[in-house]
């Protein structure tokens, strides 16, 4: 919390996005009795793999276990997590008329199993351990309406984009507006800070951006609860950096592909920054590990506002341990540049 608003902290802390995951062990164990949505519908359940992964990890900052595309099923959007696939939407959004089908999300309510996932994973976590809660930014949940899933060129998306501009506006304010009410729900239930995946915004130039996504963020960030912080991500955004922080956040995420040194002289030191090892690294042998993750903490320089994580995802793939390592390493390097 000290690092989201630049404060000095002991150490750099870390947390790591999709830190509770198949990866783990403990996870697998969990979802081999239960669908991945039954999983993220079940406050209890959810909990119980959300603080998991925080005591497994001695990470500094638990994220609430749910999914980004959950709130597009009170929206009208029909969703399924199809085995081995990923995420699959039945009715996409392709034109005008679809997207006058859509639902204005009236009661938060409907997202009720996350808040209770949320009140009771704050009683079980230790106090000094915050707990994020998180949504999709604008422009990624359009992109999953838009493509019925996973896209490589998001061709249905920026065709609704280019050709009804009026259609796209209003889909994005209703997802807009939408967030607003979905991330203030979570901060009431006990998130203390709050995070938009903006996972796909950087297949888009700086100009359509600027004119198609950064209204929308805008409005969501502005709309979170004064005093809490958010957190701004997204990946593949080397070109859209400054425009991000013009779009708002206390903490802009910065992915591999940019030096964090640099990208936190772009967005400019009066923001704290988050980031970015390559999640393919803890692939990699310990010492590659440790050399990688000194020389981001080196480019921090010991500047206050600094909270380690990768660029994107913990990989299902990846070997628990160097992920046990990574965290040991972080904190004690850091310490030692701070103290
Ligand atoms: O970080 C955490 O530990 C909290 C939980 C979390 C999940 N998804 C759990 C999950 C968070 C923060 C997310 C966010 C999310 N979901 C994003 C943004 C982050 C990113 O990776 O860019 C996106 C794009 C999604 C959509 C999504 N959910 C996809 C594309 C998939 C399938 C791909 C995959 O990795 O399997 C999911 C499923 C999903 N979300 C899983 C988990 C643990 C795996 C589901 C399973 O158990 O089978």
């Amino acid at each position: 919390m000290r690092a989201c608003r630049r404060e000095a902290a002991p150490y750099t802390p870390i947390w790591l996005m999709r830190q509770a995951g198949r990866y783990m062990r403990e996870y697998r164990e969990v979802r081999e009795k239960t669908t991945f949505l039954d999983l993220c519908k079940n406050p209890a359940l959810a909990a119980e793999v959300t603080v998991t992964a925080v005591e497994k990890l001695a990470v500094d900052a638990a994220i609430i276990f749910a999914d980004i595309l959950l709130i597009l099923e009170p929206l009208g959007i029909d969703l399924e997590f199809a085995k081995g696939e990923g995420p699959v939407i039945h009715n996409p959004v392709r034109k005008p008329a679809d997207v006058e089908r859509l639902h204005e999300l009236e009661d938060a309510n409907a997202l009720h199993f996350v808040y209770e996932a949320i009140t009771q994973t704050r009683s079980a976590l230790k106090p000094d351990i915050p707990l994020i809660g998180f949504c999709g930014a604008p422009f990624t949940l359009a992109s999953y309406m838009t493509e019925g899933g996973g896209s490589k060129n998001y061709v249905h998306t920026k065709r609704l984009m280019y050709d009804d501009a009026g259609a796209w506006h209003a889909m994005m304010a209703l997802i807009s507006r939408a967030l607003v009410k979905y991330l203030n729900a979570q901060i009431a239930a006990g998130a203390q800070a709050v995070q938009l995946f903006d996972s796909w915004v950087g297949c888009l130039s700086p100009d359509d951006y600027r004119e198609f996504v950064l209204p929308h963020t805008t409005s969501v960030i502005r709309g979170v609860t004064a005093g809490v912080p958010v957190m701004h991500f997204g990946t593949g955004t080397a070109a859209l950096l400054e425009l991000m922080r013009e779009a708002g956040g206390d903490v802009i995420g910065l992915d591999w592909r940019v030096r964090l040194d640099e990208g936190w002289e772009r967005v400019g030191h009066d923001v704290a920054v988050m980031g970015n090892l390559d999640p393919v690294v803890l692939f990699a042998k310990q010492d590659v590990l440790q050399a990688q993750a000194k020389k981001i903490l080196d480019q921090a320089d010991g500047r206050a506002g600094h909270i380690f994580n990768l660029g994107h995802g913990i990989l299902p793939e990846t070997p628990v341990e160097n992920v046990i390592a990574l965290v040991e390493m972080v904190h004690e390097f850091s310490h030692r540049l701070h103290g």
